[in-house]
């Protein structure tokens, strides 16, 4: 089953969505940096300074046409006017750039106008209070001057004259000061130089006293003129207009802040949803990717299932199998060991036929009948025995065939024993073959002191080759060896096979080309060899390797299990066995090579 890519697609997505959620985060800080409260604070704080203001100028001009009596609603507003600013000047500290430093310098003139128009509205305090004082003096200076005095004697037409000249002056004055224009003014001046030229004709206290009021006129005039002077400046002293100014910035900076909270709710709303769409592609995704796994997970566990089956079908043929195996190898060992007791069995029953060939022939070619014979001819003899012995030739000749037949049956009985004892090894040998391979599941080898050329000899005897047999000639090569403790049935088997090799090897050869050396050395500090060499068919290279492999045969009536079981039975005896040869017709030469100190296991010295 083809198992979808589960994970691909997640890593973008995942670095989309907190690349989104960075974002609204960053949005929603600076969204949060707008207040708009500062704002409404100091246009509270502006519309105070202007109520302020307005007041102030009120009061000036209360002050002017002496409504105020005093100048405290002057004086009041100072503190106010000197730290009101001060306080917007704190609170524009948090106006975003670049509308900052326009507020700065729109504050900062303000204040200056602040400044200049509280110096303004302080000269005009102290003017207006000396134009207040003359102005009010002025009616009764003016009542002492055209007074007729009692020390005088000046006519009455002329006191009337002049008493009417101080009261145009006066009047002119008067008119002047409520309604200012160039020609009341021009009115004024007229009015005194006609009162001048009464002057000149005063003396006395009437001259003092016409000074005095000429004096608070002339205080009138200057003053007024000073007064309205710095009314007017009052009144053009830009602070309105700069509170407006100010106004106007903090509304440009209050839109400018409003439409940038405005775009980032607006980017907000716009990766918020952004955000909410991802949200929803990858709940769509998980439960996509849930169907899936559940449907892999229903998968696996029938595979499962179905494997867990098989497993257990195949666990059952697995047990067959492996019971029939052990049954057949079971029967394979049993063949194997019933062909080599055969093989080396038939091994030795050659030499016992040999034996019992011979014994057969020493029986049937025996002189033991001459015995009876001569024996039959004295019985007939009867009681002239003695004479026949003494008289008759044949019984002259008797003594002398008895004694000759004594030593030949005596030559008869010592080669008969001989052939008995060789047949009685072979059957001891025989009986060890059958003894070893009934134990091979047990203790396989029995450990003895043996010389080794004996051990040669013994199984040249065995192979019917002691005898120089079918023209072979035998050649020993012995290096003086002390015995050695070792498994001497193995060593024999080997060496019968060996040596049956050899001979049937040279089977084609003529009878004076067969040579048969047998070699005895010492090959290294920790072991012996032991050689086989014969001038027979030899080995071509192809076959040496395979010679030692179980059932390999060249021979019509071979079977191949010779060599095997040399090789095996070495290798048990911690030696090798290997096979030289130069090629067919140069002879063969097998090596077995020997521990001296036997390793071999399994073995009960
Ligand atoms: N001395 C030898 N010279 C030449 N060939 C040999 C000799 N010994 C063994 N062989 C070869 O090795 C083969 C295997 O020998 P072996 O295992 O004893 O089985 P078998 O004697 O039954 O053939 C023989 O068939 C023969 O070809
Ligand atoms: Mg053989």
């Amino acid at each position: 089953m083809k198992i979808p890519r589960l994970r691909k697609g997640w890593l973008p997505l995942t670095a989309l969505g907190l690349l989104l959620a960075a974002a609204l985060l960053l949005f929603y800080a600076r969204s949060r940096d707008y207040d708009a409260s500062s704002y409404f604070a100091n246009l509270a704080l502006l519309r105070h300074l202007k109520q302020l203001d307005a007041s102030w100028e009120l009061n000036v001009m209360k002050s002017r046409v002496g409504l105020n009596q005093n100048y405290d609603a002057l004086v009041d507003p100072l503190p106010d006017v000197a730290t009101l600013p001060q306080q917007l000047a704190v609170l524009q500290q948090n106006a975003p750039e670049p509308l900052q430093k326009k507020l700065e310098q729109v504050l900062r003139a303000f204040q200056q106008a602040m400044t200049e128009k509280a110096r303004l509205i302080e000269a005009f305090k102290s003017h207006n209070a000396i134009l207040r004082n003359s102005l009010a003096f002025l009616p009764m200076a003016a009542t002492d001057a055209g007074a007729e005095l009692p020390e005088k004697t000046a006519s009455s037409r002329a006191q009337s004259e002049l008493s009417s000249a101080v009261n145009a002056v006066l009047l002119a004055t008067l008119v002047y000061t409520e309604a200012p224009a160039p020609e009341h003014m021009v009115n004024v001046r007229t009015e005194l130089e006609a009162l001048l030229d009464f002057r000149s004709r005063q003396s006395g206290e009437s001259l003092l006293k016409l000074d005095i009021f000429l004096a608070h006129v002339r205080t009138v005039l200057r003053e007024h003129a000073q007064v309205s002077q710095l009314l007017l400046q009052i009144a053009q002293a830009p602070t309105a207009a700069h509170l407006d100014e100010i106004n106007n910035l903090l509304t440009q900076q209050q839109q400018h802040a409003a439409g940038e909270a405005h775009m980032h709710r607006l980017y907000l709303l716009l990766f918020s949803a952004g955000l909410a769409a991802l949200l929803l592609y990858a709940a769509i995704r998980l439960l996509r990717s849930h169907r899936i796994i559940n449907r892999i997970n229903h998968a696996l566990q029938h595979a499962n299932e179905h494997l867990e089956r098989r497993v257990r079908l195949r666990t059952q043929e697995l047990e067959q199998a492996q019971s029939q195996l052990v049954a057949a190898a079971r029967q394979a060992g049993m063949a194997e060991i019933a062909t080599n007791v055969l093989h080396n069995v038939g091994n030795v029953l050659n030499s016992v036929g040999v034996s019992v060939s011979l014994l057969v022939r020493q029986a049937r070619d025996s002189r033991a009948p001459g015995l009876s014979k001569a024996v039959q001819l004295i019985n007939k003899q009867g009681a002239q025995w003695v004479d026949f012995l003494r008289g008759d030739e044949r019984g002259q000749r008797l003594p002398a065939y008895l004694d000759e037949l004594a030593g030949a049956l005596g030559a008869e009985r010592q080669n008969a024993l001989a052939e008995l004892n060789s047949l009685s090894s072979s059957i001891d040998h025989i009986k060890d073959i059958i003894a070893t391979q009934q134990s091979y599941a047990g203790a396989a080898c029995l450990l003895e002191d043996c010389s080794l050329d004996h051990l040669l000899e013994e199984a040249l005897g065995m192979s019917g080759l002691a005898g120089q047999q079918d023209g072979i000639a035998i050649m020993r090569d012995y290096h003086a060896l002390p015995p050695l403790r070792l498994d001497r049935h193995r060593v024999l088997q080997i060496l019968i096979n060996l040596l049956g090799n050899a001979r049937r090897a040279m089977d084609g050869l003529a009878a004076g080309e067969r040579r048969l050396i047998l070699r005895l050395r010492q090959s290294a500090d920790d072991s012996v060899q032991l050689q086989v060499a014969d001038s027979g068919e030899g080995i071509p290279a192809e076959n040496l390797a395979r010679i030692f492999s179980h059932g390999f045969t060249t021979r019509k009536d071979g079977h191949g299990f010779g060599l095997h079981s040399c090789v095996l039975a070495a290798r048990e005896m911690g030696g090798s066995l290997q096979a030289a040869s130069d090629g067919p017709g140069t002879g063969a030469t097998f090596t077995l090579q020997l521990p001296i100190h036997s390793s071999a296991k399994d073995c009960t010295p």
